[in-house]
């Protein structure tokens, strides 16, 4: 059996956040000091921490800092609002951030309704923040242990963006699912999508899988056609940002791409989310709003220029992948497959609201 090392993205130091700076990997491994609500806002809008679940665990740990700032500065309870607000106002597509921040707010809300007093108001906060965040990463090790089994003995799987302990709590989602499948013995490569333009497969991917020795090749994003014609590829994995409830999945630019081709070469794609990515209140993938990011991304690589300065760019950082091209969703509480408005009605019980 292999053996699998942990790995963090984050840790709470006496009600300061500690966040690996993501923009600086590979080259350097540092950890920054959030220690305000504004600076974790900051950094989950420049992307210093990112990922759909971890930035919904930063977000939960963002707001539980900003109501100790309010509490330190006997200021009034009510301006708890604005630091929901500006956590929220930070990027627009992953449903994580929304979910974990509605939870700190009505726990908030209930706390003030009981009477609690300020102090233990924050202490709870921070406990609930850590919650979200230990939930998620157990939710990433079930999320290991259902998929895994859709991974064959010796094989190779092309995953997309970084879906790994740095994109959640610990462990990841497909790339958990990669782990949890290396870690049980199984002869795997992982084919890594570079990920343009902001790299998380080769900066990110790359780097998580270098650390725990789980063999891998880097692949520019527009190989992955070529390999699957090779009959190179044996299953795509890819996480998700958004899940909507006829299991449309909104992921980084060129998941969409990827279904296509995977489709066309009669490949299994996967996509491992646990059930905080699920946006049940919206009903289809044109429905999300997808984040655009500045030109310059798509303008430079490795910080540097590589088109003319008066070419625009179109720098869409996620795309819609329909339902209909996914094999299986792989959450912490099961499978969905087919993938479709009845199955994920079902899995989750909904009745409507
Ligand atoms: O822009 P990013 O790096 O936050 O985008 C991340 C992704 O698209 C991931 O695939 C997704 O969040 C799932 S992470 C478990």
């Amino acid at each position: 059996m292999g053996k699998v090392k942990d790995l963090r993205p984050i840790k709470l130091q006496e009600r300061k956040l500690l966040a690996i700076n993501q923009l600086l990997l590979p080259k350097e491994l540092k950890w920054e000091t959030l220690e305000t609500y504004q600076q974790v806002a900051k950094a989950i809008k420049d992307m210093v921490v990112r990922g759909a679940p971890l930035i919904g665990v930063v977000g939960a740990y963002g707001f539980a800092i900003g109501v100790n700032q309010i509490v330190s500065q006997n200021q009034d309870l009510s301006k708890a609002e604005e630091v929901y607000n500006t956590l929220k106002n930070t990027r627009p597509t992953a449903v994580n951030l929304f979910w974990a921040l509605d939870r700190m707010w009505n726990k908030l809300q209930k706390l003030i309704n009981n009477g609690v007093e300020k102090e233990t108001i924050v202490e709870t906060l921070f406990k609930e923040a850590k919650k979200i965040e230990m939930e998620d990463y157990h939710a990433n090790r079930n999320i290991g242990g259902y998929g895994e089994v859709f991974l064959p003995e010796k094989g190779n799987i092309l995953t997309h963006c970084n879906t790994g302990a740095l994109a959640t709590s610990g462990w990841g989602t497909a790339l958990g699912i990669i782990r949890t499948a290396f870690e049980n013995g199984k002869d795997i490569k992982v084919f890594v999508d570079e990920t343009r333009p902001y790299l998380q497969g080769a900066r990110l991917t790359a780097w998580e899988l270098e650390y725990e020795g789980i063999p891998h090749y880097l692949i520019t994003d527009n190989s992955a056609g070529f390999l699957m014609k090779k009959g190179m590829v044996d299953a795509v994995v890819v996480g998700a940002d958004r899940i909507t409830r006829n299991g449309d999945v909104a992921n980084k630019i060129g998941t969409y791409t990827l279904s296509v081709l995977a489709k066309e070469h009669n490949i299994p794609f996967y996509v491992a989310a646990p059930t905080s990515t699920f946006d049940l209140k919206t009903l289809k993938g044109e429905d999300i709003p997808i984040e655009e990011r500045p030109q310059e991304e798509v303008k430079t690589c490795g910080g540097k220029q590589i088109a003319p300065d008066g070419t625009q760019a179109i720098n869409y950082s996620f795309d819609i992948t329909p339902s209909s091209n996914i094999t299986a969703i792989i959450t912490e509480r099961g499978i969905i497959s087919p993938v479709n408005r009845e199955n994920v009605e079902k899995f989750f019980e909904y009745k409507g609201g």
